[in-house]
């Protein structure tokens, strides 16, 4: 969808062409003296619209709005969610009638935040996939204009929230299709098809670079697969070459059967979206490259299947991890953290500032959590409240659980360093446990998403979270000291060579 910011009031509309106008509409509207204005105090007062958050007005052929159909709708004190919900509502209710070109006017103040959750509910109300149908109508809203009455003034918000959305698309797109369409292979091409962009460096290593790196626990999960693993490595390089990176690494399981701790049948179906986290990083290198910003960014997916085989991964194996530690693994369903656990530890090369590992990894997440916010843990304070910080601002929220090692008990093994599962208790905690071992030498934070990546039932589908999130605490972090991260573990030595091609086949 293209978007275009203008400086545009209600007395300006009369000259606007769009199919639909929507007018945005605060609680303490002064009525002006243009033609809209007088008619929204007209329906104010006679209680045909108030402008609470959701409250819309269809009106059609208005005096004094140049578009066939103008829609009023509250945004109650103007804060972006309700703003959000206005949107959402007045483009709901115009969508049947074909609408191609759309204006939003903010009839009172625009905020950096009203203006950015404006352009978020457009792309959202009229996002389709068409990926897989043969007959699908293609998103009918191709262009919007967002009036506001200084358009110099949200420039910045602007331009971001439109980078956002790519992102976000990105992230949906890859993380709706079915998983015959999204192979690790595909999803590497998709990787690679982001180096088309200014700064952007992506690298694609196979199985056999993997085996020989010394990543069991990753190799261990993809050996019961017909699909040959990637391992994928993206680099946006915008800052100084000294300046240490943020490495995001993301849970790239393309469909997650449980292996032969196999998952029952019921809905089996959403574990193609047991990808979101590397839909997540794909998503905000797309935003990246878009957005130019000036710093460091690492992106890291480990990408596979988890199947149930001859040759699959049996309760009980014990495999060494990159990082030497032996890991027993009782469950085969506990894959994302396996996957996970080698990825971290080859983060440590990067020598990087701070590290974020995104995952759809525990249904107790979504128990404790459901889908409203995102499960956020981090040892680091101040990492924990800087994406605390950018999660509100995104409105792509996250809330913070503990990490006492006490929940790591559960986690002994009696045949090796670790074991991949503990009991049923505080399963997300547990979780974030187990990679915490693989993620000492570097500041870390783990996000879960397993409750905010997908909704299911009727909508079902991505929501692109958490791009959203990550690239405003990547934004947030530019021109903030970014000295070479010390790290607290000695840097792993580098290989001789890390492959850069991929081997086909295994
Ligand atoms: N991908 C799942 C987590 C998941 C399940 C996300 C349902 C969203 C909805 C993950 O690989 C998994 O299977 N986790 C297990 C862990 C358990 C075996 C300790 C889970 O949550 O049941
Ligand atoms: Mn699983
Ligand atoms: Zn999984």
């Amino acid at each position: 969808m293209n978007f275009e910011l203008k400086t545009l009031g209600l007395d300006g509309v009369a000259a606007d062409k769009s199919d639909a106008l929507i007018v945005l509409v605060p609680q303490d509207l002064k009525a002006g003296r243009d033609g809209l204005g007088q008619l929204i105090g007209q329906a104010a007062k006679s209680g045909d619209f108030e402008a609470k958050p959701g409250r819309i007005l269809s009106l059609y052929r208005t005096p004094g709005a140049g578009a066939v159909r103008t829609v009023l709708a509250g945004v109650g004190e103007g804060g972006p969610r309700h703003v959000r919900q206005a949107v959402g509502a007045a483009v709901a209710s115009v969508k049947s009638a074909g609408v191609k070109r759309i204006t939003v006017v903010f009839a009172g103040a625009a905020p950096a935040p009203g203006v950015a959750a404006a352009v978020q509910a457009l792309a959202d109300a009229s996002y389709v996939y068409t990926t897989t149908k043969t007959k699908a109508e293609p998103r009918a809203l191709a262009r919007a204009v967002i009036g506001v009455p200084d358009a110099a003034a949200v420039r910045t918000a602007f331009a971001e929230a439109v980078a956002a959305v790519a992102g976000i698309e990105f992230a949906k797109e890859w993380a709706n299709r079915p998983a015959n369409h999204a192979t690790p292979a595909l999803l590497a091409q998709a990787a690679k098809s982001l180096a088309r962009f200014a700064r952007v460096k992506v690298e694609v290593l196979g199985p056999r670079e993997v085996e020989r790196l010394g990543m069991g626990a990753f190799a261990a999960v993809a050996q019961g697969s017909e699909e040959p693993l990637r391992f994928i490595v993206l680099r946006y390089d915008g800052a100084a070459r000294a300046e240490a990176p943020v490495v995001l690494v993301g849970k790239g399981i393309t469909f997650d059967t449980g292996g032969i701790s196999i998952k029952p049948a019921a809905e089996m179906d959403e574990m193609k979206f047991d990808m979101g986290g590397a839909a997540g990083v794909l998503g905000t290198f797309r935003a990246l490259a878009e957005l130019q910003p000036r710093l460091n960014v690492v992106g890291l997916i480990p990408a596979t299947e988890n199947m149930p085989d001859g040759r699959a991964v049996k309760p009980g194996d014990v495999v060494t991890s990159l990082s030497g530690q032996t890991i027993e693994i009782l469950n085969t369903d506990a894959e994302g953290r396996l996957v996970l656990s080698d990825a971290l530890t080859y983060a440590e090369r990067f020598k990087p500032r701070a590290v974020i590992d995104i995952a759809t990894l525990t249904g107790a997440c979504v128990i404790a959590l459901g889908n409203v916010r995102s499960g956020l843990f981090s040892p680091d304070d101040a990492l924990a409240d800087a994406l605390l910080a950018a999660g509100e601002a995104a409105q792509d929220p996250a809330w913070r659980l503990p990490l006492d090692d006490d929940y790591a008990e559960g986690l002994k093994s009696n045949f090796a360093d670790v074991a991949n599962v503990a009991g049923r208790a505080g399963g997300s905690i547990t979780a974030a446990k187990f990679l915490q071992r693989f993620a000492a030498a570097y500041p870390w934070a783990h996000l879960d998403i397993a409750g905010t990546a997908w909704r299911g039932g009727a909508a079902k589908g991505s929501t692109g979270r958490p791009v959203g999130l990550l690239l405003r605490y990547l934004l947030d972090q530019v021109g903030t000291a970014a000295p070479a991260a010390a790290a607290k573990a000695p840097a792993r030595k580098a290989p001789a060579r890390a492959g850069s091609r991929v081997r086909p086949g295994r």
